[in-house]
């Protein structure tokens, strides 16, 4: 259809006849209501004078204006960056007088990746031993030396330097990586406890433990031990120079114990004498027996001629004593001085080289006995030794599985006192650690421990152990102490004041209900120049009984029955009966561990 003719363009009715579209149209039943009820702008009703359409106009930019404004101050309060944490303050902006933390779930990406975008990577490290819970925002955190080194390399030596004041919790959180670890097969070695604070744990574990002391056991320093058996069982080029080594082993043990009793390192000349006479011995020995500082004596007296050669006698008796009575004076020392018959009778037990794990409990020797300890400790520490080093010769020559190592050197002011061979001792360790498979953690109280030893040399290698460490771990210190650890391991000052708040209490209760020491479980670790992970330690009720060091602080009764209870523990651990006792135990399958850190 198309219109006919029309002269007005805009008439789109014009040219058409009436009805062409038909008699019904959409606009048929069009009820028009009357002009005064019909909804019109102000400029409609009323009077239409020029006026009044000027004041209608003027009222209606006014609206318009205002309705502007209130849409730029919402877009204003709705942007990103300014909506305050509960709601902007504009109307439909969501305010709310109180706000309700959100409720915090744990789960593994598969399970929460259909919440986006409310999931959120908890930045805590989650490769190793289950430790505590970071203290601001409760995720896991795991971590031990070991595994920080191997898996997650996160440092580039496998050691552990702890630092915080007594009773703060620094051996309970290393008890916990001992069981982690050894869940994973890793053998941990204690070849020294002086407390005991992990013979208990290690009972647990189904280790072995070797107690020193005078009238308690005894170890023969002249034993090759384990890398004896190693050397013999390897054969070939390899067990020769496994010998070689076990031999130099039990020379400078020899040579350390004479240093602690005299009080002065042993000279050259002496060194080749005693070389030569345990030479001359172990030709003499059957494989499989074992020699002791009598017999050694016994050939220093005799004098066979290969020992007399490098004493340069000249086949003169009288240079002959001369030359090794200082040696002969200084082991008769040893037999009846001061280290009583501790190393000179016959091991009274060995450390079983596939044992799951091994303590030297040295706790009995007396706190003054510095000299037994200290010998103790270094015998300790070269048959422990002597066990990693034969467990990797047997590795590599493929006749037993690559085992690793954890061990722990606790109370470390104790050993750096004690003699200066062992700093010597220690610094090698930490150096060696790597090659040796052998993670390690040191534990004190203060930097200060390394300032009190004698000599310069030996406080600028004690230095170094913190600065070497990989990890560092600091329970509560006071904040000069953090200052000074500031400036060797680079610490904020958030972080210092945060561990130096842990070291006083919070307030003065008057009815001591609570008994909990101000930052005991808590701990800074620090990697490096990384921020410090602050964490909180919960131990279970079986870690609690395995290591309370507190207990001669609690009336007697009260005592005797924690000790039944713990002893308890300990056999029902052991046993693998784990029913009826009063924690949750388990942690061989490394269970407990995983509910420690949950809590
Ligand atoms: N996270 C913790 N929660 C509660 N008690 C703890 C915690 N850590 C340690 N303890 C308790 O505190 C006492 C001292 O712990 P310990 O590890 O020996 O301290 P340190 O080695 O720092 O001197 C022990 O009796 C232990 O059971
Ligand atoms: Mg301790």
């Amino acid at each position: 259809m198309t219109p006919t003719g029309g002269a007005r363009p805009l008439d789109l009715g014009a040219g058409w006849p009436r009805h062409a579209s038909g008699p019904v149209t959409a606009m048929s039943d069009l009820v028009v209501p009357a002009a005064e009820a019909q909804d019109r702008e102000p400029d409609e009703t009323g009077k239409q004078t020029t006026r009044a359409l000027r004041r209608a106009r003027r009222q209606q930019a006014q609206q318009d204006a205002a309705e502007r404004r209130y849409l730029r101050r919402l877009a204003k309060a709705n942007a990103d960056d300014s909506v305050p944490h509960r709601g902007s303050y504009v109307l439909g902006g969501g305010r709310v007088a109180p706000l309700d933390p959100p409720t915090m779930w744990r789960a593994t990406t598969v399970q929460a990746c259909g919440l986006w975008p409310f999931a959120s990577g908890s930045g805590a490290p989650m490769t190793g031993v289950p430790l505590g819970q970071h203290l601001h925002t409760g995720a896991t955190v795991c971590g031990d030396p070991l595994n920080w080194f191997t898996r997650a390399r996160y440092i580039s030596n496998p050691s552990l330097f702890m630092l915080g004041m007594p009773g703060l919790g620094k051996s309970t959180l290393i008890n916990r990586m001992l069981i982690g670890l050894s869940a994973q097969g890793v053998v941990p070695l204690v070849l020294g406890d002086l407390k005991p604070d992990y013979a208990d744990t290690v009972r647990a574990l189904g280790g072995q433990v070797i107690s020193i002391a005078r009238g308690v056991g005894g170890l023969n320093i002249l034993d090759p031990g384990a890398m004896g058996m190693a050397a013999a069982r390897i054969g070939g080029q390899a067990g020769q120079a496994l010998a070689a080594e076990t031999h130099g082993r039990v020379l400078n043990m020899v040579a350390a114990l004479l240093t602690i009793v005299r009080g002065a390192p042993i000279s050259d000349h002496e060194q080749s004498v005693l070389s030569a006479c345990l030479r001359h011995l172990r030709e003499r020995t059957a494989v499989g027996q074992t020699f002791r500082l009598p017999d050694l004596l016994n050939v220093l007296e005799e004098g066979p001629p290969r020992v007399r050669q490098v004493t340069l006698d000249r086949g003169q008796e009288a240079r002959y004593r001369d030359a090794v009575d200082p040696l002969h004076r200084s082991l008769l020392g040893i037999l009846d001085g001061p280290l009583g018959d501790t190393f000179a009778a016959e091991t009274s037990t060995r450390i079983d080289p596939d044992a799951t794990a091994v303590c030297v409990d040295i706790s009995r020797i007396g706190e003054a006995d510095g000299q037994l300890t200290a010998a103790a400790m270094l015998a300790a520490w070269s048959d422990g030794l002597g066990t990693v080093a034969a467990s990797h010769a047997l590795a590599d020559a493929g006749l037993a599985p690559r085992r690793w190592f954890f061990t722990v050197l606790d109370e470390l002011w104790r050993p750096l006192r004690a003699a200066s061979g062992i700093v010597d001792r220690i610094d090698a360790l930490t150096r060696l650690n790597r090659s040796l498979g052998l993670a390690d953690a040191k534990i004190t109280h203060t930097l200060k421990d390394a300032e009190a030893l004698g000599n310069e040399a030996d406080k600028a290698k004690a230095r170094g152990f913190v600065e070497r460490a990989g990890m560092v771990a600091c329970a509560g210190l006071p904040r000069a102490e953090m200052e000074d650890l500031g400036r060797v391991v680079g610490l904020s000052r958030r972080e210092i004041e945060l561990v130096s708040s842990w070291s006083s209490p919070p307030g003065w209760a008057q009815d001591g209900g609570n008994e909990e020491p101000p930052g005991r479980g808590r701990f800074l670790i620090k990697v490096g120049g990384r921020p410090g992970i602050p964490i909180r330690v919960a131990i279970t009720g079986a870690e609690r009984h395995l290591h309370d060091t507190n207990t001669r602080w609690i009336a007697n009764g009260e005592a005797e029955r924690l000790l039944a209870e713990r002893a308890a523990v300990v056999r029902a651990v052991t046993g693998g009966d784990l029913s009826g006792t009063a924690g949750p135990t388990g942690h061989r399958d490394g269970r407990e561990q995983q509910g420690a850190g949950h809590r």
